[in-house]
């Protein structure tokens, strides 16, 4: 069979287009923080991890261009041959300080900072142990570790399941090299990683620890140093992972732990070598953000504020919403349709969330994935509520509307 025909056969996507209920590659317009033009309209911005809203911020915008003045608007190469800046320099030096770290180390995406991190670290004797919910860029590095060396290398314990943890990594040979690899805050959730309790079984086991803390930088821990500062455990996991594209208002993503692990990455990880480095607008993007953070703790009280209004107003109307305290609030729908109708329902009316189906959440977690910026106004939370009233209502979702209840 010719390679493509898959291609020719697949054809959901221009059904579910045709029928209008598409919430996939929505293009905006215009981007006005909390509210955005699409589809020629203004609608509420409720599905973004522009957490502090510093992508719009004037300063940071004004660094980006500075930057680009002085060094263009490309590095054209990689951090290895001619792409490293003084710049490149600076903002790992602040990382650092920023987590407390020795050392820190920068990728030109998130996504690679994860295979970049795991690839390299993983040898033929170790073993990588990841959540069954870590973000896809985990995954994908755990599928090249499979390539590497072998499928039964990569071992999967349930969600934030730390007794199943405790038996995974009981099983492996105690002489092994292991790698516990997890989100600080699971991206589709908003649900937080049992940090104490997984650090406990990491120790027992003589286990090294990544925490991915994509939505956790910005948001936890003092002045957004992340979920390993909310727990007190700043020094007990062992390498950080962050992104630049939520709370740093920036594209790219970062390594922090001790010097000789990072130098080792530095000099072993092909996501590193052979990619081009963040270009200059973005890295002083981070740096701005980060002096922001630094000197403007209230964005993240608003934040804690925004959650909590959104989260007890929508369960007071009768949704099912996961409890939480980041700026993720998650409306389990359960159902592919009914998940798609309500974002279609909800794009009518003015709001635009996130539908999240499997296999980004488990079959039967079917969620709206909304999530705000700290420039949200309460105005804007009294409008997305009584939209979810309405719609709600519409679709006959409420748990005393609907005979199966949901
Ligand atoms: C938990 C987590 N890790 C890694 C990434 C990848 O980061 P980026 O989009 O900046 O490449 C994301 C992005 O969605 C994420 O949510």
């Amino acid at each position: 069979m010719d390679l493509f025909e898959k291609c020719s056969q697949f054809k959901r996507h221009i059904d579910i287009e045709a029928a209008g209920y598409m919430p996939y590659f929505r293009p905006i317009s215009e981007n006005n923080g909390p509210m955005v033009k699409m589809e020629g309209h203004d609608v509420i911005m409720a599905g973004t991890n522009n957490y502090l809203g510093l992508s719009l911020d004037p300063r940071v915008k004004e660094a980006a261009l500075q930057a680009t003045r002085l060094f263009g608007t490309a590095c054209s190469g990689s951090r290895y041959i001619n792409g490293t800046l003084d710049l490149h320099n600076q903002l790992e030096a602040a990382l650092a300080g920023f987590t407390g770290r020795e050392a820190a180390l920068i990728f030109s995406t998130g996504f690679q900072t994860n295979q970049g991190a795991i690839v390299p670290l993983i040898s033929e004797s170790d073993y990588l142990v990841s959540d069954a919910e870590n973000h896809n860029s985990i995954i994908q590095g755990s599928l090249i570790v499979k390539g590497k060396h072998g499928p039964d290398r990569v071992k999967v314990y349930r969600h934030n399941d730390m007794a199943h943890l405790d038996e995974v990594l009981s099983s492996l040979p105690a002489d092994s090299g292991k790698f516990i690899v997890f989100d600080g805050v699971f991206s589709m959730s908003g649900e937080l990683v049992f940090l104490p309790e997984l650090v406990a079984v990491a120790k027992k086991h003589g286990a090294r620890t990544m925490l991915d803390d994509a939505h956790g930088f910005g948001v936890l821990g003092d002045h957004g140093r992340g979920t390993a500062n909310h727990f007190g455990m700043d020094d007990e996991v062992d390498l950080l992972m962050g992104t630049f594209s939520k709370s740093f208002a920036s594209q790219g993503g970062f390594l922090a732990g001790r010097r000789e692990v990072i130098d080792y990455i530095k000099y072993g990880s092909p996501a590193l070598q052979y990619s081009a480095s963040m270009p200059p607008a973005q890295i002083a993007s981070v740096l701005k953000s980060i002096e922001i953070m630094l000197q403007e703790p209230e964005r993240m009280e608003r934040l804690f504020h925004i959650q909590k209004s959104v989260r007890e107003g929508l369960k007071a109307l009768g949704f099912n919403v996961l409890d939480g305290q980041v700026p993720i609030v998650a409306v389990i729908l359960a159902d592919d349709v009914l998940t798609f109708s309500f974002w279609r329902e909800l794009m009518n009316e003015g709001v635009f969330v996130n539908a999240v189906i499997h296999p980004a959440v488990p079959q039967g977690m079917q969620l709206l994935r909304l999530s705000f910026m700290s420039t949200t106004e309460d105005h804007h939370i009294d409008t997305i509520l009584e939209k979810f009233e309405v719609v709600g209502k519409r679709l006959g979702v409420f748990k005393q509307d609907t005979a199966a209840g949901y």
